[in-house]
């Protein structure tokens, strides 16, 4: 039986370099297969999706691999159309979305949303996004793009920029390349720093430093990992125009990377990255993007399939 099977994604603090590499060389095995025979693997089966936040990528990927490999998907993405808006637990919503499909996807903005959907449902679960706490398949698609643009990930010094403090992406990607032998440098802004206790385990495998600027560490970096500063989770809107803008990827500070650095988003992107650096052979979020889909089928047909495909 494939260890996947079944099995929830809650958390990338559940997974192991093997089992992150197993999932890449599945990714690429999609990547590989015919069309028709791509569609083989789930064929006949259901997703649904529950969309408390808004999302682009996020879930027209999740809908987009489900299709490729056969199966179909529905559900909820704008909440107010749904019986949440007559009050509806998430608990009961999710009980039902678990009977109507074989696989749940849930985007909560509350952290520990999904750990406790996946309590309730009878089908597995994929956290899409909890909070301010992890965004486990960002992870794996992160990780496959860096593994497959440099090649390798052991031995890179990668640099994540931007809302450290409130960017979930952040934290399962750190969590994730905590079973690498990378150096991290993490640049923020001053009141947007990582959070300290969401990071106590990860401090215990992974060597990173921290500063408020990026010049300092750009001519080093192989990775450079931009985050949006997330509006949305500011507690005052004063603060947010404190630190907007704060870093802006451009022309100028291309020219000062490594030649083969590759630079990385989760998106949506708003200026932290100027339009004219996506032309350039360093712009990889694109590709970062479409490997979101290619990671997520083939999470989708491990979990769906006893023995693999
Ligand atoms: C991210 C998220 O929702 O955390 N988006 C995504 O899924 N690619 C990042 C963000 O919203 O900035």
């Amino acid at each position: 039986m494939n260890e996947f099977y079944n099995k929830d994604i809650i958390s990338i603090k559940d997974y192991n370099k093997d089992q992150f590499e197993k999932i890449f060389d599945y990714t690429q095995k999609i990547m590989n297969l015919d069309p028709s025979s791509r569609r083989e693997i789930c064929k006949g089966k259901t997703l649904s999706y529950l969309f408390y936040e808004p999302s682009t990528r996020t879930r027209l990927s999740f809908e987009s691999a489900m299709a490729s490999i056969g199966g179909n998907s529905l559900g909820i993405s704008d909440i107010s159309s749904s019986s949440t808006q007559k009050g509806e637990s998430l608990a009961d919503t999710v009980k039902i979305m678990s009977i109507y499909s074989d696989i749940l996807v849930l985007r909560h903005p509350l952290d520990g949303s999904s750990r406790f959907a996946s309590e309730i449902s009878t089908k597995p679960v994929i956290n899409a996004g909890s909070g301010t706490e992890e965004h486990p398949t960002q992870a794996i698609q992160d990780l496959f793009t860096i593994k497959k643009e440099k090649k390798k990930i052991d031995g890179l010094k990668i640099g994540i920029i931007g809302d450290l403090k409130y960017g979930r992406t952040v934290y399962s990607l750190l969590s994730g390349l905590g079973n690498y032998d990378v150096n991290v440098h993490l640049i923020s802004p001053e009141s947007l720093r990582i959070r300290s206790d969401s990071i106590y385990e990860i401090r215990k495998k992974l060597s990173f430093t921290e500063s408020t600027n990026l010049e300092d560490y750009i001519e080093d970096l192989d990775v450079i990992y931009v985050t949006r500063i997330q509006k949305e989770r500011f507690p005052d809107e004063e603060e947010y125009l404190k630190v907007k803008g704060s870093y802006v990827i451009g022309l100028d500070l291309l020219k000062k990377m490594k030649d083969d650095a590759i630079i990385l988003h989760p998106l949506p992107r708003l200026d932290e990255i100027s339009n004219d650096i996506d032309k350039t052979k360093n712009a990889k979020y694109f590709q970062q993007a479409e490997n979101g889909k290619h990671t997520r089928a083939a999470l989708l047909g491990l979990i769906l399939n006893e023995n693999g495909f």
